[in-house]
């Protein structure tokens, strides 16, 4: 029934300008026949972290280019013999990206210049995520819908990370679950009870800052840069890890619930930082060793309250999933820990997947549709929203 359906999926809830188009398949799978993504890093770092204004300006600039990117890479890009747009169709656009600027002349333009291509949906990430990231991906999908005559998908974010695990391969069986999702980004860390595909519940999260928070505001602190868990990442494992006389506190590990709680860590650094400053200590030369203890403190409290998780759910799966999960150690450690557990199995994103990107949208949409559990909305009733919950 959803052979050969091609989805046009878009993602901007954070710092990524990020469109893919997947094609669904008979034989399980979509493959993904594009998957461009427009990361604005270099933007934010100078600020430490991701300025909402900036994101929205940025995604303003970038969407059309990367749409015409994943267009054309799937050979979907057909120019119009003259340029055209009904008067109509761009009174209505002229309407909707009203506050987007250069976006909104660059999506009259392109409608003009190309022909509607063979796409059969848009999905598009409408939350979690910052507000102002948010409107220029829902803005273009309600242009696209208009144009081209479609429905949009509407897809939760978060749910896209955990679904991201299926890209490239077979979708998963009932015997999978109950499956435990750990997601940890840049803006969440929660613990998921997956009863199945489309079927979740929160069962723990942070009570202040998230994870992936907690590795970019260390790496401030540090002068790493931004974004601070790659960065954290690699200075870690400069670390001989001879000594262990730096000990930063592995918040709540031992609290009767799945909940988080990330923000004492940081300020742990910070007290660290202040001490070792006032020992006149060389705190270049520790930061390799800080960087190990905050990624060991963060992954000791993780697998943690997963491994506690999946006990006591019986889970059959446990699912890793957002930014954070591209950590190495994350993967290695949740994968020896879940292997003591016998019968559950690990699963985590192929890393061009942990990170944002569009493909996790496009295949959350071809789950919908999949299981006929659709979010299908005509556009003028399509709204971003910055705090969604799965
Ligand atoms: O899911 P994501 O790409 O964007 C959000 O939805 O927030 O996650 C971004 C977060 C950032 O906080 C970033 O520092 C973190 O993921 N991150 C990592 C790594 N790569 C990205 N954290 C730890 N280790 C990594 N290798
Ligand atoms: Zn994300």
């Amino acid at each position: 029934m959803i052979k050969n359906k091609l989805i046009l999926a878009i993602e901007t809830t954070c710092d990524e300008t990020a469109i893919s188009v997947l094609k669904t398949t008979s034989s399980g799978s979509p493959k993904i026949v594009s998957n461009i993504v427009s990361s604005q890093v270099k933007i934010h770092a100078p600020f430490g972290g991701v300025v909402p204004s900036l994101a929205k300006r940025e995604h303003q600039n970038n969407l059309i280019p990367v749409l015409e990117s994943a267009l054309s890479e799937a050979k979907l890009l057909k120019e119009k013999k003259q340029p055209f747009l009904k008067l109509d169709i761009k009174k209505k656009i002229d309407k909707i990206l009203t506050r987007d600027g250069i976006l909104s002349e660059k999506t009259l333009q392109f409608l003009a210049q190309y022909q509607k291509p063979k796409i059969d949906l848009v999905a598009i990430a409408y939350g979690p995520g910052l507000e102002p990231a948010l409107w220029p991906g829902v803005n273009l999908a309600k242009s696209l819908s208009v144009a081209w005559g479609l429905d949009i998908e509407k897809v939760n974010h978060i749910e896209a990370h955990i679904l991201a695990n299926w890209i490239d391969s077979p979708p998963p069986e009932k015997s999978d679950f109950p499956a435990i999702a750990l997601t940890v980004s840049g803006g969440h860390s929660q613990l998921i009870l997956v009863n199945n595909i489309g079927d979740y519940k929160i069962i723990g999260e942070t009570r202040d800052d998230a994870a992936g928070e907690c590795f970019d505001k260390t790496a401030r602190l540090l002068d790493l840069g931004y974004p601070g868990g790659p960065a954290i990442s690699k200075q870690a494992s400069l670390w001989n890890q001879k000594k262990d006389d730096i000990k930063l506190p592995r918040p709540m590990i031992n609290s009767p619930d799945f909940d988080f709680s990330f923000s004492g860590l940081k300020t742990a650094v910070l007290y660290l930082i202040e001490k070792l400053k006032k020992e006149k200590k060389n705190i270049k030369k520790l930061v390799p060793q800080i960087s190990y203890e905050t990624q060991e403190a963060i992954i000791d409290v993780l697998v943690s309250k997963t491994i506690k998780a999946a006990e006591k759910y019986k889970a059959k799966t446990v699912i890793l999933a957002g930014g954070v999960s591209a950590n190495k150690s994350l993967r290695e450690r949740m994968k020896i820990e879940v292997s003591k557990l016998k019968k559950t199995k690990f699963s985590v994103p192929q890393m061009k997947y942990s990170t944002d990107n569009g493909a996790m949208i496009g295949i959350a949409a071809y789950f919908h549709l999949k299981n006929r559990k659709r979010n299908t909305t005509k556009w003028p009733y399509l709204k971003a929203k910055g705090n969604l919950r799965i």
